[in-house]
């Protein structure tokens, strides 16, 4: 089953009302927190700052939802934080306007739609609802996630190895369940990880997710991603990413959350293209335990074979690791 298919089929999808007046701003409601993770993906690209999302956050109203906040922006769409039509507690809205909901982008979100609802597991961000706006753009909308992703937590500095240990299993379960499910994030990195204020670990962000009977979608599919996290085979363009791909991009997440930076650098697309492509790692800064050091060179080795074959693999790898 294609996962377009799916977001019709799966009993877990409650598309929300799709024609719904627009609800006035209450008083104050103009967006005040900052977006997060200054993600640099390689396409498509979608406005970065509140102010870039003006008309849209102005209308402080997507398919009925009371828009109260701004979440975060990032390759695909912005993140609101909203109210539900007939109130109740806030949700996730991520939105792409009309004008900018090109036919990628539209196949391309349903995926993610369809991706999410496939999944039900606690490390991995739950689906509420999907559907069309007002304007012809289209809007997911997600449990709301109290805390912080990843992304917005490094750039205070780098977390000791047992935090990442912990992180890393809980990304890796998440993942994990999306590969038992036939699907590949392929976008594994710190902005996509989110950390929860009690502590849990969710997976967000299947927009670029492909499942085993998807078509690739287009020749611009062929490389997408952040390039600082892309898989040896990604930058390649090799078209045939597997689970070990998302195990890459769990390794670059992992070792810019050891490191305080990611493995290769973070010079221009193409310098980073060309070093993913030739060279080794940087060296791990000595503080990192040499346990660590050695499940993450492991996660990223160019040749898939000799990489943990699995999230299972690597989940057990840490959990052993932080125990020794
Ligand atoms: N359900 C959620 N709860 C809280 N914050 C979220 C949620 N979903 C996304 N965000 C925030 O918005 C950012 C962008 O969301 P994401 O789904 O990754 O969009 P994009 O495809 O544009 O990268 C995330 O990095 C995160 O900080
Ligand atoms: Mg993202």
């Amino acid at each position: 089953m294609v996962l377009s298919e799916l977001v019709r089929d799966s009993p877990r999808t409650q598309p929300l009302p799709l024609s719904v007046p627009r609800v006035k701003a209450p008083a104050g409601a103009s967006g005040t927190s900052s977006p997060a993770a200054a993600a640099q993906p390689v396409a498509p690209t979608a406005p970065s700052t509140a102010a870039d999302c003006g008309p849209v956050f102005a209308s402080a109203g997507v398919a009925g939802h009371r828009v109260i906040g701004l979440l975060g922006a990032g390759g695909m769409g912005v993140v609101f934080r909203a109210i539900p039509p007939g109130g109740g507690p806030p949700v996730a809205l991520k939105q792409i306007a009309g004008k900018q909901c090109d036919e990628l982008r539209r196949k391309r979100f349903a995926r993610e739609a369809a991706a999410t609802a496939a999944l039900r597991h606690p490390n991995v961000v739950r689906l509420l609802g999907f559907g069309e706006t007002e304007d012809g753009g289209l809007y997911l909308v997600t449990e709301l996630l109290e805390g912080e992703d990843l992304a917005a937590r490094l750039r205070r500095g780098a977390l000791p190895a047992s935090e990442v240990a912990r992180i890393g299993r809980g990304a890796a379960s998440g993942l994990g369940a999306a590969h038992d499910a036939g699907i590949v994030h392929r976008d594994v990195k710190p902005s996509n990880v989110f950390l929860c204020g009690d502590g849990s670990i969710k997976i967000l962000d299947f927009g670029l997710a492909i499942s085993a009977s998807d078509t690739r979608l287009t020749g611009k599919d062929t490389c997408v991603g952040t390039p600082a996290y892309m898989a040896f085979e990604q930058i390649r363009a090799s078209r045939d990413e597997d689970a070990r791909t998302d195990v890459w991009g769990l390794g670059a997440t992992l070792y810019h959350a050891a490191a305080g930076r990611p493995p290769f650098g973070t010079e221009s697309r193409a310098v980073t293209f060309a070093r993913i492509t030739r060279e080794r790692p940087d060296p791990l800064p000595e503080d990192v335990p040499r346990w660590l050091a050695d499940v993450l060179v492991q996660a990223l080795r160019k040749d898939r074979a000799k990489r943990w074959q699995s999230m299972a693999e690597i989940g057990v790898a840490l959990a052993l690791g932080a125990e020794s």
